[in-house]
C-alpha cells in the first residue's frame, strides 16, 4: 500500500473528528482482523452528522464548515477504493460517529 496516502486518510479523519469536539472529548481508535481485512474503526464523542447531510457526506465540495474544502472524505475515500479497501460512515448521532476504513490483507 502507499504509505503515505493511508496517513493521509487517517489524517483527514482525526482532524475532522477534533474539530467536532471543540470543547473536549475523546477519539477512539480500534482495529481487528475480519474476513480476510484490516478494519480501523475511528469514533469521535463530536455532535454527529447532520441527518440531512449524513447520505452526501462523500460528495466533493459537501462542507458543514465555514471554510471547509469538503474534499476530505472525497479523497480519502477514493484513496481507500484504489487500495481495494473502503472508507465508510458506520454511524452518527448526538452521542458521536464512527467511521470506518477497511483494507484487504495480503494473503499471498
Ligand atoms: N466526524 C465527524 N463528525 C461530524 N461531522 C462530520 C465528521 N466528519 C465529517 N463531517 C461532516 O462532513 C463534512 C465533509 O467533511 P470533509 O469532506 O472532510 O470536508 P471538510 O472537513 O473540508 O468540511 C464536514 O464539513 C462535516 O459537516
Ligand atoms: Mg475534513
Amino acid at each position: 500500500m502507499d504509505k503515505g496516502q493511508i496517513q493521509q486518510v487517517l489524517l483527514n479523519l482525526m482532524l475532522n473528528a477534533i474539530e467536532v469536539m471543540p470543547s473536549g472529548g475523546e477519539l477512539f481508535i480500534d482495529s481487528e482482523i475480519k474476513d480476510g481485512r484490516a478494519n480501523i474503526y475511528l469514533r469521535d464523542q463530536g455532535t454527529g452528522i447532520p441527518e440531512d447531510l449524513r447520505e452526501r457526506i462523500f460528495e466533493s465540495f459537501l462542507t458543514g464548515k465555514t471554510g471547509g474544502t469538503g474534499l476530505g472524505l472525497t479523497i480519502s475515500k477514493r484513496i481507500m477504493r484504489a487500495h481495494d479497501g473502503d472508507l465508510e460512515l458506520i454511524e452518527s448521532g448526538p452521542q458521536g460517529t464512527t467511521f470506518r476504513i477497511s483494507l484487504p490483507l495480503n494473503t499471498g
